[in-house]
C-alpha cells in the first residue's frame, strides 16, 4: 500500500493514504458566573462554574492548503485560501466572522507546527450562542485542542487556554479571560483580575437550571451602562461593589460546605444588586420570578443581562417544578450540572 510523508510534530511520521483524513474530536464545556458579574471588571472576585454542555469540534487533514470551516448548529461553512474567505453555506458576513476567531486559533498553532497545512474543521455545540454561556470560547477551546492534538503539536491546558484566549479577544474585544479558562480547566473558579484564577475545590452536588429569554443584548453595551452609572454615583456603588465581594466570600465556604439554602440567598442578593446596575432587564426578572415561585432557592442573571440567560439554584426534587415554570413563563430552560471535566479529546 502506498504511504504519505506528513509531519506530525517535529518527527516525519509514514501514514498509509486511508489515514490522511483521520480525525480528532476534542470538546469544551460551557461556564456560568454564579457570582460577581459586572463587579469583577472593577477588580472584585467572581465565581464561576464550568457546566454540563459543550462544544464539539473535529479537526482532520486534507491534501490542499485551504482551511474549510463548518458549524453544524448555525448551519455554516466556507473555506478560508491565501486570505480570502469563500462562503460555502449561510450567511457570508455572519460565517465570516464566526469563523475569523477559528482561523486565528489554528494560524497560531501551525506557527508551532511551522508548516501550513490544509484543515478541515467541523464544529458542533448544544451551548446556546450570544446568551452568556461563554459558547464562543467553548468553540475555540475544542478546535484549538482538536488541531494541535491532530498535528501532534504539544501543549499544556495553560498553552490552549492562551490561544483559546487570544481567539475571544476577536470576539469581545477585551474580555476577563474568564470564558476560556473555564472551557480550558472546567471546575469552578475563583476569578479576580489582579490575581487570576484558583481553583475552588468543590465536592458538593451544585443543581441549576438555566433559562435561556432569547433576548440578544450585546455584554459591551452592559458594561458601558454600569460604567456610566457608576460614574455618576461613585458613592452610592462603591458600597454596592464592597457587598459583592462579601457575597463572594461568603459563597465560597457555603459551596465548600455543601450549603446550598446559603447559596440561593447570596444568589437573590446578588441579583438585587445587578438590578440596581440596571442590568437585568423584564424578560430575565419574569423568568427569575417564576424560579422563585417554583421553588429555586436562588435565581439571578448571569453574564451581562440584558436578555440572555438566568440561572436558579434547586434542590434536586425540584429542579423540574423549576424547569417547567420556566417554560411556561416564556424562557429556553435546561438543567446543568456542574462538571470539573474541562478541554478533552473525544476520540480519533
Ligand atoms: O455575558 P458574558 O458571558 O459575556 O459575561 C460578561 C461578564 C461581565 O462581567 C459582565 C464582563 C466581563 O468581562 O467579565
Amino acid at each position: 500500500m502506498a504511504t504519505t510523508q506528513v509531519w506530525l510534530g517535529m518527527l516525519p511520521c509514514a501514514l498509509h493514504d486511508s489515514d490522511v483524513h483521520m480525525g480528532v474530536i476534542a470538546s469544551a464545556p460551557a461556564k456560568v458566573i454564579l457570582f460577581g458579574e459586572h463587579f469583577v471588571v472593577y477588580g472584585e472576585p467572581a465565581i464561576v462554574l464550568a457546566i454540563d454542555k459543550r462544544a464539539y469540534a473535529k479537526a482532520e487533514l486534507r491534501e490542499d492548503r485551504q482551511l474549510y470551516l463548518r458549524s453544524v448548529n448555525l448551519n455554516l461553512s466556507g473555506y478560508f485560501k491565501n486570505g480570502t474567505f469563500k462562503i460555502e453555506q449561510g450567511n457570508a458576513r455572519e460565517a465570516r466572522s464566526k469563523f475569523k476567531p477559528l482561523k486565528l486559533a489554528v494560524e497560531k498553532i501551525l506557527e508551532i507546527h511551522g508548516e501550513n497545512i490544509g484543515l478541515n474543521i467541523e464544529v458542533n455545540s448544544t451551548v446556546p450562542v450570544a446568551a452568556g454561556l461563554g459558547s464562543s470560547a467553548a468553540v475555540a477551546t475544542a478546535v484549538t485542542a482538536a488541531v494541535g492534538t491532530l498535528l501532534d503539536v504539544k501543549m499544556s491546558k495553560e498553552s490552549v487556554f492562551h490561544i483559546s484566549y487570544e481567539a475571544e479577544k476577536i470576539v469581545h474585544g477585551t474580555p476577563s479571560g474568564v470564558d476560556s479558562a473555564i472551557s480550558t480547566f472546567g471546575g469552578t473558579l475563583l476569578f479576580q483580575m489582579d490575581t487570576g484564577f484558583k481553583p475552588l475545590d468543590v465536592k458538593t452536588d451544585v443543581p441549576l437550571v438555566i433559562g435561556d429569554t432569547g433576548v440578544e443584548r450585546s455584554t459591551r453595551d452592559q458594561v458601558l451602562k454600569v460604567r456610566q452609572i457608576r460614574n455618576k454615583y461613585p458613592r452610592v456603588i462603591e458600597p454596592m461593589m464592597r457587598t459583592a465581594r462579601e457575597i463572594v466570600l461568603r459563597a465560597i465556604e457555603a459551596l465548600k460546605e455543601g450549603d446550598l439554602e446559603t447559596l440561593g440567598d447570596l444568589m437573590n442578593i446578588n441579583n438585587a444588586l445587578l438590578y440596581g446596575l440596571e442590568v437585568s432587564d423584564e424578560s430575565l426578572e419574569w423568568l427569575i420570578n417564576a424560579a422563585r415561585r417554583a421553588g429555586a432557592l436562588g435565581a439571578k442573571l448571569t453574564g451581562a443581562g440584558g436578555g440572555g440567560c438566568m440561572v436558579a439554584l434547586a434542590q434536586n426534587d425540584r429542579l423540574k417544578q423549576v424547569l417547567e415554570a420556566i417554560k411556561r413563563a416564556g424562557g429556553r430552560p435546561f438543567i446543568a450540572k456542574k462538571t470539573d471535566e474541562g478541554v478533552k479529546i473525544e476520540g480519533t
